[in-house]
């Protein structure tokens, strides 16, 4: 019987090949899985230029795979791939699928192909000088940009010749391994200098009539389009104009239908070649830039129902997020209908921190920072440092996936604090230079970034794994009772900072900390007790703590009296 049900299983597996890398829910979000195993992507993309030759994959692998890695992000280059049209090269391809079986690392390759941060800039030669044949994006003053014309369906056919050549070859070597577990499909995708192309073309397509399809979508999902989309579309068909409204954004949305229509035509025919999960990316519409000023039409958040209707064989929009605000960008994209992997964010100190709060608080699919083989090691260490945590945390986030019990905090100098309400239990999260006692708080520098994923892993029990934080826990009926006083460097009141007027009678319980312990947490999920943090560690039971520079995993028990 059992032998049975097994030979079920294995055939179910092989008819449905279900063991390929693919996307699958994990309570609100995703993880890639690979071989049936879920898999949290602890990332690093190389720099654009890193794996252009075998000599330096040969050295670059190994250094990443020591960082703690379990996943590299490598461009695959259209230029380098086909130089000659028609002939293809993949030794690249090869010698990075190999060295990574070597490091035990799995790869995203990015397919640069017509489009890399706008430009066209890896096209092959024969591509680039044949503008008659591969047109050129133009400017409303008639300038051709160095931007492959979307409408081209030369263009199309020569990047999808490419590009499907290279994931045949994935698949012919990689099938029966997995190494590579994910592609992009083109990179950061969008117009510059204008805010559409004006060439003939786009602007016969831009004065007729808007798709059905695109309207009927929108109707469709009138109820969870973006609020931008929402307040624009007009909820019946027409041109653009009439549509959309009359102005720079309406440019974008029909340029972003159009990059997302095609992005989908080599997705589909990816899939039908070798079904693995495909995703875009997107730069972001920082500082106010209006379209045009940033790579517009893209995968951005308010584009997003434009692309998931153009592109549904897409798996993911993914954010790069350079720019200040990480919390901000990271929460629009992580959606319902669109599970958040962060495939570039700047590589800093702060790298590590910010992981965490990714996939504490959203269950990000993955983290990975941009150019990690140029960065020094006083960056990568904190990332190391992270990776280790995230790893560790890997398979308590699979028991509590769906329960509502995990959270992210992230803090710097202005943004100091979060009180986070777990039912009947306030949280109360801070930077750790909130803390009186450490002197680089006040000595005048900028405050690393603190952060960590928090877990409820028990009724009043919690995993704190992070780095410059500190967490006091209270009932929520204490915490709406309490006041607040200003500490001495020694923990106490300081002078003159208690109580002056007649309290009220204290109301319900409160919380006690029963201990704080460090942590290691192994495969199965089980707690590898290390040290005590109680008394000075812990306040003597006001607080958990771990300090900047630190990376920790604390397992606080509570309880309430
Ligand atoms: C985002 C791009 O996707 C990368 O390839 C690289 O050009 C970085 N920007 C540079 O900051």
């Amino acid at each position: 019987m059992r032998k049975s049900i097994l030979s079920f299983i294995l055939l179910v597996c092989a008819s449905m090949a279900v063991c390929q890398p693919r996307i699958v829910p994990h309570g609100a979000s995703a993880r890639i899985s690979i071989d049936g195993t879920n898999m949290l992507i602890l990332g690093g993309e190389l720099s654009n230029s890193a794996a252009t030759c075998t000599a330096d994959i040969d050295s670059v692998l190994p250094r990443m795979a020591t960082l703690g890695l379990n996943t590299i992000l490598v461009p695959a280059q259209w230029d380098l791939t086909e130089p000659t049209e028609g002939k293809y090269d993949f030794t690249l391809i090869d010698r990075t699928i190999q060295k990574a079986r070597e490091c035990d690392l799995k790869v995203i390759f990015l397919w640069f192909g017509a489009w890399k941060n706008s430009m066209s800039c890896y096209a092959p030669e024969w591509f680039k000088k044949n503008t008659r044949k591969y047109p050129r994006s133009m400017t409303q003053s008639g300038k051709p940009l160095e931007i492959a014309s979307v409408f081209s369906e030369n263009v199309f056919q020569a990047d999808h010749r490419a590009f499907t050549q290279l994931m045949r070859h994935i698949a012919e070597v990689d099938r029966d391994h997995h190494t590579v577990i994910m592609v992009q499909v083109e990179n950061e995708i969008g117009m510059l200098e204008d805010a559409r192309d004006h060439s003939p073309e786009a602007d016969k397509l831009f004065n007729g009539k808007v798709p059905d399809e695109l309207v009927d979508f929108l109707k469709k999902h009138r109820n969870e389009l973006h609020e931008s989309m929402r307040a624009r579309f007009s909820g019946h068909g027409g041109t653009w104009r009439e549509v959309f409204g009359d102005d720079l954004y309406t440019d974008e949305i029909f340029m972003a239908y159009h990059y997302a229509k095609y992005v989908n035509r080599l997705a589909r025919s990816a899939r039908e070649i070798y079904d693995i999960p495909l995703y875009v990316n997107a730069a972001m519409n920082s500082r106010g830039r209006r379209p045009g000023e940033y790579p517009s039409a893209g995968p951005l958040a308010h584009l997003k129902d434009v692309w998931h209707c153009g592109a549904p064989d897409i798996d993911l929009l993914a954010p790069d997020i350079y720019d200040t605000g990480f919390k901000g960008w990271a929460a629009q994209y992580a959606l319902p209908d669109n599970p958040l992997f962060i495939p570039e964010s700047r590589c800093c100190e702060n790298s590590g921190v910010r992981a965490l709060y990714a996939v504490g608080e959203h269950n990000a699919v993955g983290f990975s920072p941009f150019a990690i083989d140029q960065a020094p090691a006083t960056d990568t260490q904190h990332l190391t440092k992270s990776y280790n945590l995230l790893r560790q945390i890997s398979p308590l986030l699979d028991q509590i996936k769906g329960k509502n019990a995990q959270w992210g905090v992230l803090f710097d100098q202005e943004d100091r604090e979060r009180v986070i309400t777990d039912g009947p239990y306030s949280l109360t999260c801070r930077h750790y230079f909130t803390l009186p006692w450490d002197p680089r708080a006040t000595d005048g520098s900028t405050w690393p970034e603190g952060g960590a994923a928090i877990l409820r892993i028990a009724p009043l029990e919690y995993i704190i794994a992070g780095s410059g934080v500190v967490v006091t826990f209270q009932t929520t009926t204490e915490k709406q009772q309490s006041e607040s006083r200003t500490l001495g460097e020694d923990g106490f009141a300081t002078a003159g900072s208690g109580k002056t007027t007649k309290q009220s009678r204290f109301q319900g319980k409160r919380l006690g900390i029963v201990y704080v312990d460090e942590v290691k947490v192994s495969a199965d999920g089980s707690l590898v007790y290390q040290r005590r943090d109680n008394g000075d560690q812990d306040h003597q039971g006001r607080h958990a703590r771990i300090s900047v520079g630190e990376y920790r995993i604390l397992h606080v028990k509570l309880y309430e009296y």
